[in-house]
């Protein structure tokens, strides 16, 4: 009797042992070997925008990733912050990010669109949101390629309301020329490690407890250098889904630090209620869908010239 239960007990501290041993190994960081690492130059372009940086350097170039599905959202923005060419004298240039999509009559409205605005950078990747890195890299590597005469550059997203004038602006009172990052700063981010989440990071993608600082993904901008610096950097850093943080882990081994664009806030990544004043001294504002964007706009370009109150 007494025997049968030592045995029962020792079998289940054995199975115990042997599931937590389990799933410790599931959850080890290096366990199978080396960390994936980030592919530089895995596929060819398949789009390309018509920008002659080289004849015509801009001042600006905004990267806005989207999904093939969305072209109600890239059409809004061409009709209002997308569509300024020059501003305060300086040429801004909108470019839309995309992968592919499985479904055909997608794929070819793309490629129609792509045609008729030459706006389109787009590369051979499935186009889903744990894909969003290899977008972002695309975007870096065309800079990199296409366009390294460009002074700044922005990525953003396609349900930002980016004020086009205020950034230029800010931009040109700063000043700066080389090795500058800004945008919505997160110093002191931990990985998430619940499963739930929908940006639950492993021990196995990312071992490490704290992220580099690095800016919201929602908006940030920098001068055109960092497209080459962290292009060519790229090759050596840890893949991992997230953008803005591999992004981060890129400026970390650059040694590129980030700076506040303004002592006022203006980048808001969790949104912002709508006024015509408020949104005059703002850069980016998350959570605007195309109907949205076409209000602010509008209301924005009425009520030019007119005063707001001093803060
Ligand atoms: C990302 O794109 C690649 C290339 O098309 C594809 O093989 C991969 O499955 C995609 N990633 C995800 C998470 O779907
Ligand atoms: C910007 O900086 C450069 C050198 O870094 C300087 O020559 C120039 O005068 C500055 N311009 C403004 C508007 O401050
Ligand atoms: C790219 O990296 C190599 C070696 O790491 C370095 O020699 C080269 O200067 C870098 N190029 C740029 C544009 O940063």
């Amino acid at each position: 009797m007494a025997s049968a239960r030592m045995r029962w007990m020792y079998m289940s501290l054995v199975a115990l042992g042997a599931l937590c041993l389990y799933f410790s190994m599931c959850d080890m960081p290096v366990f199978g070997g080396e960390l994936f690492v980030f592919k530089r130059d895995s596929g060819k372009f398949l789009q390309l925008p018509d920008a002659d940086c080289q004849q015509d350097p801009p001042f600006l170039v905004l990267l806005v990733t989207s999904s093939p599905e969305q072209e109600f959202a890239r059409l809004a923005i061409r009709s209002t912050w997308g569509r300024e060419t020059e501003v305060r004298g300086r040429r801004v240039k909108t470019l839309f990010l995309l992968g592919t999509s499985a479904r055909k009559h997608v794929a070819e409205a793309v490629a129609q669109e792509s045609r008729q605005h030459r706006d389109v950078i787009q590369k051979d990747f499935v186009d889903v949101y744990f894909n969003l890195t290899l977008k972002t890299m695309m975007g870096i590597e065309w800079v990199h390629r296409f366009c390294p005469q460009a002074a700044f550059v922005m990525k953003t997203d396609s349900d930002m309301f980016i004020n086009v004038h205020y950034l230029t602006e800010l931009l040109l009172r700063r000043n700066r020329t080389s090795r500058f990052f800004t945008g919505y700063l997160k110093m002191r981010e931990y990985p998430i490690r619940q499963r739930r989440s929908k940006w639950f990071v492993s021990r196995y993608e990312y071992p490490w407890d704290r992220y580099p600082p690095f800016c919201s993904g929602t908006a940030y901008v920098f001068s055109g250098d960092v497209a080459s610096r962290v292009y060519n950097v790229s090759e050596s850093i840890p893949f991992l889904k997230l953008e803005d943080v591999f992004v981060g882990l890129c400026l970390k081994k650059l040694d590129i630090g980030l700076e506040e664009l303004h002592s006022q806030q203006t980048f808001f990544p969790g949104g912002l209620s709508f006024s015509t004043c408020r949104f005059r001294k703002i850069v980016a504002c998350h959570f605007v869908g195309p109907q949205k964007m076409l209000l602010y706009w509008r209301a924005l370009e009425t009520s030019r010239g007119e005063e707001c109150p001093a803060e």
